[in-house]
């Protein structure tokens, strides 16, 4: 069987359906594949299953790519705005929950649905469990080969995403097909995604884990130096927590993450001025400022007797207790994997694409949008915002 269309956009997720939505209301015959059974999991399973679907504060900074200003253009022809008055024009109910992240009152289903309307207000055509055997160019057109047969369509629209979650469907499409028509890849890499440490030297950090504290995490230096103040729990493994993820997007395999563990404050400091008269021991003190597991086992992994008086600690040792956790300076051995990350960082280098339209500059009527693109943003909506806003350039490009 053998069909022709405008556009074929492959994958339907947050990217795809959107691009689908808009090409289609505008007039575009539109046909939209995906391999899996269900359409956009990561919509479903996204904010724990409320869908933190854009953040009102964004900007181009929150991104990270070998091509920082690419994504600028894209983010600024479809604000959080925009976004926000369509959830508004389907009725979706709202809030907002720390630093500007917006998620659904009742369910992420809801931004499914919406998409899914808004498709199917364009006419666009959905195909799912539709496995792409070949991508080909063909009198100038470019032609699709799917079990069910052949798609030939002007224009093609890569929209598989990146590789996290595996078990949803995430693969490596979008990428063997920016290969096969030439274009470059930026190395990808699990993003957002917890850290591990070298097993031996993290056991007595296991028995930690469970707890959070608030920290100041940074890796890198330059341009590629990523600070934030979220945070961090200890794991069996390793570390996680919002601060974790943060910092995993910018560490480097072999390079250390410096972990302030009392943010705006100098503990040196306080301790030796505590000193004074004091009648308490180690654990007491340091629990003042820490949850009382930490203190214990900071004290401990360092060899010093949790209940020495801390009038009995000379200034010195005192200093260099507290300077080792300001800031606890550790290199990660690796990270859990795409198996466990939010996101895939790297990906289709934006060097070949228009910054305006996502089309690949050496193929015309080829284009890259969403997660595939080697756009990577912050935790807290903005992975989705920048799905939105490169599938609309893209869709009113088509
Ligand atoms: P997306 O992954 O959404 O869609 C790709 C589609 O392509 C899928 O439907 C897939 O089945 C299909 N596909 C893949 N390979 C294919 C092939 N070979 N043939 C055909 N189809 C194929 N972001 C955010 O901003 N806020 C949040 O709350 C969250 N929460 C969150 C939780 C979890 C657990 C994860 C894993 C991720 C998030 N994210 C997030 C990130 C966000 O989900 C992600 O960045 C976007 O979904 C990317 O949109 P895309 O459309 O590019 O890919």
């Amino acid at each position: 069987m053998s069909e022709s269309v405008d556009v074929v956009v492959i994958g339907a997720g947050a990217a795809g359906l959107m691009c689908a939505a808009v090409a289609g209301q505008r007039g575009q015959r539109v046909v939209l594949l995906d391999h899996a059974s269900r359409l956009a999991e990561k919509i479903r399973i996204s904010g724990g299953g409320r869908c933190n679907f854009t953040n009102i504060g964004t900007t181009w900074q929150q991104f990270l790519s070998a091509n920082p200003a690419f994504c600028r253009s894209a983010l600024a022809n479809y604000t959080p705005d925009d976004f926000l008055t369509l959830v508004r024009s389907h009725g979706i109910a709202w809030h907002e929950k720390h630093k500007g992240q917006l998620f659904c009152d009742d369910s992420s289903e809801q931004i499914i649905d919406m998409l899914v309307a808004e498709c199917d207000k364009g006419r666009v055509k959905r195909r799912m469990q539709a496995q792409v055997l070949a991508l080909r160019q063909d009198g100038g057109r470019y032609a699709v080969d799917t079990q069910a047969g052949t798609l030939h369509a002007d224009k093609l629209v890569i929209a598989t995403g990146g590789m996290a979650i595996p078990q949803l469907g995430a693969t490596d499409f979008g990428l063997k097909a920016a290969r096969q028509f030439g274009l470059k890849i930026i190395e990808p890499r699990p993003a957002l995604v917890p850290l591990t440490f070298d097993q031996a030297g993290w056991k007595p950090f296991a028995e930690l884990s469970g707890l959070a504290v608030p920290v100041r995490l940074e890796t890198g230096d330059g341009k590629r130096r990523g600070v934030f103040d979220e945070d961090l729990l200890f794991t069996h493994r390793g570390l996680s927590g919002p601060g974790i993820l943060q910092i995993s997007s910018y560490w480097e395999p072999a390079t250390p993450i410096r972990i302030d563990l009392l943010p705006g404050r100098r503990l040196a400091q306080e301790l030796v001025q505590r000193k004074q008269g004091s009648r308490q021991n180690l654990v007491t003190a340091l629990g003042e400022v820490w949850p009382r597991r930490l203190a214990e086992n900071w004290l401990q992994d360092r060899g010093i007797p949790p209940e020495q008086r801390l009038a009995d600690t000379a200034d010195r040792h005192l200093t260099q207790l507290a300077d080792g956790a300001q800031p606890w300076t550790l290199t990660p051995s690796g990270t859990v994997g795409y198996k466990k990350a939010e996101v895939m960082r790297g990906g289709v280098d934006t060097r070949e694409l228009d910054q305006k339209t996502m089309q690949a500059r050496a193929m015309p009527r080829l284009y890259f949008i969403g997660e595939v693109v080697d756009v990577t943003g912050w935790l807290g909506g903005y992975n989705f915002q920048w799905a939105w806003a490169s599938a609309v350039a893209c869709g009113r490009a088509l």
